[in-house]
């Protein structure tokens, strides 16, 4: 941290580490952290992942420092994990429903940290949601998918439990397949359905969508991938 004046922290959250990190921060007299999180962070928030950012937001606001929250709604880099399915199914399995979601590309999401970490002054206290520019549903991934490919993939819709099965089966550690089962069981509720402007506010350019994201790597989803 030694000569360090502003900290951007993204990292898996885990609040043991991310904490050793403010803490650190702290003692080398850093001015500004600015950091990642969840938008529906709360200490009684039913998601464990949650509940780690919420203590370790806590942890932050009690080291005196100045910050600047970071919440990005659904990552559209995250389908990437379904790229192999896709690949060799024409498809992919997903237990959000019909849910909507605000995507954003983390292109985006590096933009605004940026702004913020170059220029920190005026964001202090803030926080910001960073979101695309439409609500979309898993429906309308396979759609874009679809679309981009020139042949069709399919959403196959499985249930919270079925997903996480399928995801341990698939190899991932079984906590990690129930909080994801579970933040998709979520989502399907319409706990993502959000939009800001803050994308654009921060970074002074709209965000991507989901078909910019879809068609700039399209290659990753098809066959010859
Ligand atoms: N994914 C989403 O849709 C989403 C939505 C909202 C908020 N968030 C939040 O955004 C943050 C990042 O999420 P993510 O999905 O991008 O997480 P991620 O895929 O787990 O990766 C985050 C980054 O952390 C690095 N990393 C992994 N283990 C580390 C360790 N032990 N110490 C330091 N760095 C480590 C990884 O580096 P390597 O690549 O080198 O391994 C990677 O660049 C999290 O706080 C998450 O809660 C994510």
């Amino acid at each position: 941290m030694a000569g360090v004046d502003t900290l951007l922290l993204i990292s898996p959250s885990v609040p043991a580490q991310e904490i050793a990190v403010i803490d650190s921060a702290a003692r080398h007299d850093v001015q500004h952290v600015v950091k990642i999180t969840n938008h529906k962070a709360t200490e009684d928030s039913p998601v464990g992942r949650r509940r780690d950012h919420a203590r370790i937001e806590a942890h932050l606001r009690a080291s005196g420092m100045a910050a600047t929250l970071l919440a990005p709604n659904l990552l559209m880099q995250n389908l990437f994990f379904l790229a192999p399915q896709i690949r060799q199914t024409h498809g992919f399995e997903m237990s959000a429903g019909n849910g909507r979601f605000g995507m954003v590309d983390s292109r985006d999401v590096s933009a605004a940290a940026a702004a913020v970490a170059a220029a920190p002054a005026g964001h202090e206290g803030r926080t910001y949601l960073l979101t695309g520019p439409e609500l979309v549903t898993y429906a309308d991934v396979a759609a874009e998918l679809t679309r981009a490919l020139g042949q069709e993939v399919e959403y196959r819709r499985v249930t919270p439990g079925q997903h996480r099965e399928r995801m341990v089966r698939a190899g991932l550690p079984e906590p990690v397949a129930a909080s994801n089962a579970q933040v998709f069981g979520l989502i399907a509720e319409g706990d993502a359905a959000w939009l800001s402007d803050d994308v654009a506010t921060l970074t002074g350019r709209a965000p991507r969508t989901l078909r910019t994201f879809v068609s700039d790597h399209v290659r990753c989803f098809g066959a010859t991938a």
